[in-house]
């Protein structure tokens, strides 16, 4: 008896420009770009393992080895649905000895290997594992063993429109480096979808430092947050029509160039205004905290200095939904920065995660490369 089943894992990805607000709450279409960087397999991630078979009386879902209530009509039917339609299609009608695994229920199990829920993209990475691993149980994936492309295969950008029917942000960690989620403008979604902007050996030098500020559960999810935004901001129109266009056009040209002053300016700019965007909300959302806004006075005047003594700055911080940090940097300044951050804010002994390093990069800096 065959069994089917497939495992994926998916990393994180921390948007320089955010995505913050649906035009479609149904297919998940933003309204605006937003463009982000993909941190390396080997640190955030989530992984993924999906089974079909013809045994299963439902679809079920666990996060975290605790089961989930599963939505009818929910993020992940959407994705699911999807998924089936391109098996159907793809392998199943055109192969009739093909096992019938698109009408069969599915369960699937996955594990974020840092904390859910907390402002630190685990929707983004959970449902690009989802997809990913339902598409390698569905033998869509890209790549055959021979690494030529299958006609069954789906491309990252195809599966980046299932993910982005999960969580809007996961659509952009089907793909490594750095990546743009193209608003698109057609109302059935298909041109809203990820494209690689530049791979991650593009700008090896780079890193991220994720600094944990507090990994409990936010108290206004993310999509509930941009939506009450929509109803409420008026300085949200100003961003979407006159802000994000031309900062898009303007990183990609930065991370093109691997100017770090550009990307550093732009990025930190983003941060603020969405989440000042977030408190023109009503009733406003608060996503920093005390430690957030001391991360952001340390940075500034890192940069400040810098700025006065070698004309160029050291790092970039962005926040998402969340008060968690993250910092960019180059190389050469990853341990300087690490040395700041533990000296304004010590690691207590009941450190829950083992390693510091891992937190703030250190001798494997958590990087995006
Ligand atoms: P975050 O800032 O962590 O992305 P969100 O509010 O956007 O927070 O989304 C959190 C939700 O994403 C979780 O409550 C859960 O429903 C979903 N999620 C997180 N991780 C996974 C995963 N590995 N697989 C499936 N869904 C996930
Ligand atoms: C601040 O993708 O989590 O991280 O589409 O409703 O699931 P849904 O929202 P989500 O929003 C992410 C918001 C952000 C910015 C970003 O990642 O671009
Ligand atoms: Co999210």
């Amino acid at each position: 008896m065959a069994i089917y089943q497939a495992t994926t894992s998916a990393p994180v990805n921390i948007a320089c420009i955010k995505y913050w607000g649906k035009r479609d709450t149904t297919l998940i279409l933003p309204t605006n770009s937003s463009l982000s960087v993909t941190l390396s397999q080997d640190h955030l991630r989530s992984t993924t393992t999906s089974q079909a078979d013809p045994s299963f009386t439902e679809t079920r879902l666990w996060l975290n080895g605790k089961e989930e209530d599963i939505k009818s009509g929910g993020r992940l039917e959407r994705c699911l649905k999807e998924l089936k339609k391109m098996r159907k299609e793809r392998i199943e009608d055109k192969d009739h000895n093909a096992p019938k695994l698109s009408e069969w229920n599915i369960h699937v199990a996955s594990y974020n290997n840092f904390p859910t829920a907390a402002g630190l993209a685990s929707s983004a990475s959970g449902f690009a594992a989802l997809t990913s691993s339902i598409a390698a149980l569905y033998d869509l994936n890209n790549f055959s063993p021979s690494s030529s492309a299958k006609p069954s295969a789906a491309s990252p950008s195809e599966l980046s429109l299932v993910a982005r029917l999960g969580s809007g942000s996961a659509c952009r960690s089907l793909f490594g480096g750095f990546v743009a989620w193209e608003a698109g403008s057609l109302p059935s979604g298909t041109d809203s979808l990820a494209v690689q902007v530049a791979p991650q050996e593009h700008w090896p030098t780079l890193h991220a430092l994720i600094c944990v500020v507090n990994d409990a559960k936010k108290g206004t999810s993310s999509t509930s947050g941009m939506q009450r935004t929509v109803e409420t901001s008026a300085l949200l129109q100003h961003r979407i029509k006159e802000v994000v266009p031309q900062r898009m056009d303007a990183i990609i040209k930065a991370i093109k160039e691997k100017d770090f002053d550009t990307f550093a300016k732009i990025t930190t700019a983003d941060s603020n205004q969405f989440h000042a965007v977030a408190l023109d909300t009503a009733p406003p959302i608060f996503y920093m905290n005390d430690v957030s806004r001391s991360i952001i006075s340390i940075i500034e005047e890192l940069n400040r200095v810098s700025l006065l003594n070698t004309g160029h700055l050291v790092a970039a911080y962005t926040f998402d939904a969340g008060p968690n940090a993250v910092i960019y940097t180059e190389e050469k300044n990853v341990k300087q920065i690490i040395e700041l951050v533990l000296r304004y804010f010590p690691q207590a002994e009941s450190n829950p995660f083992p390693d510091p390093f891992q937190l703030f990069g250190g001798k494997q800096p958590a990087g995006t490369t």
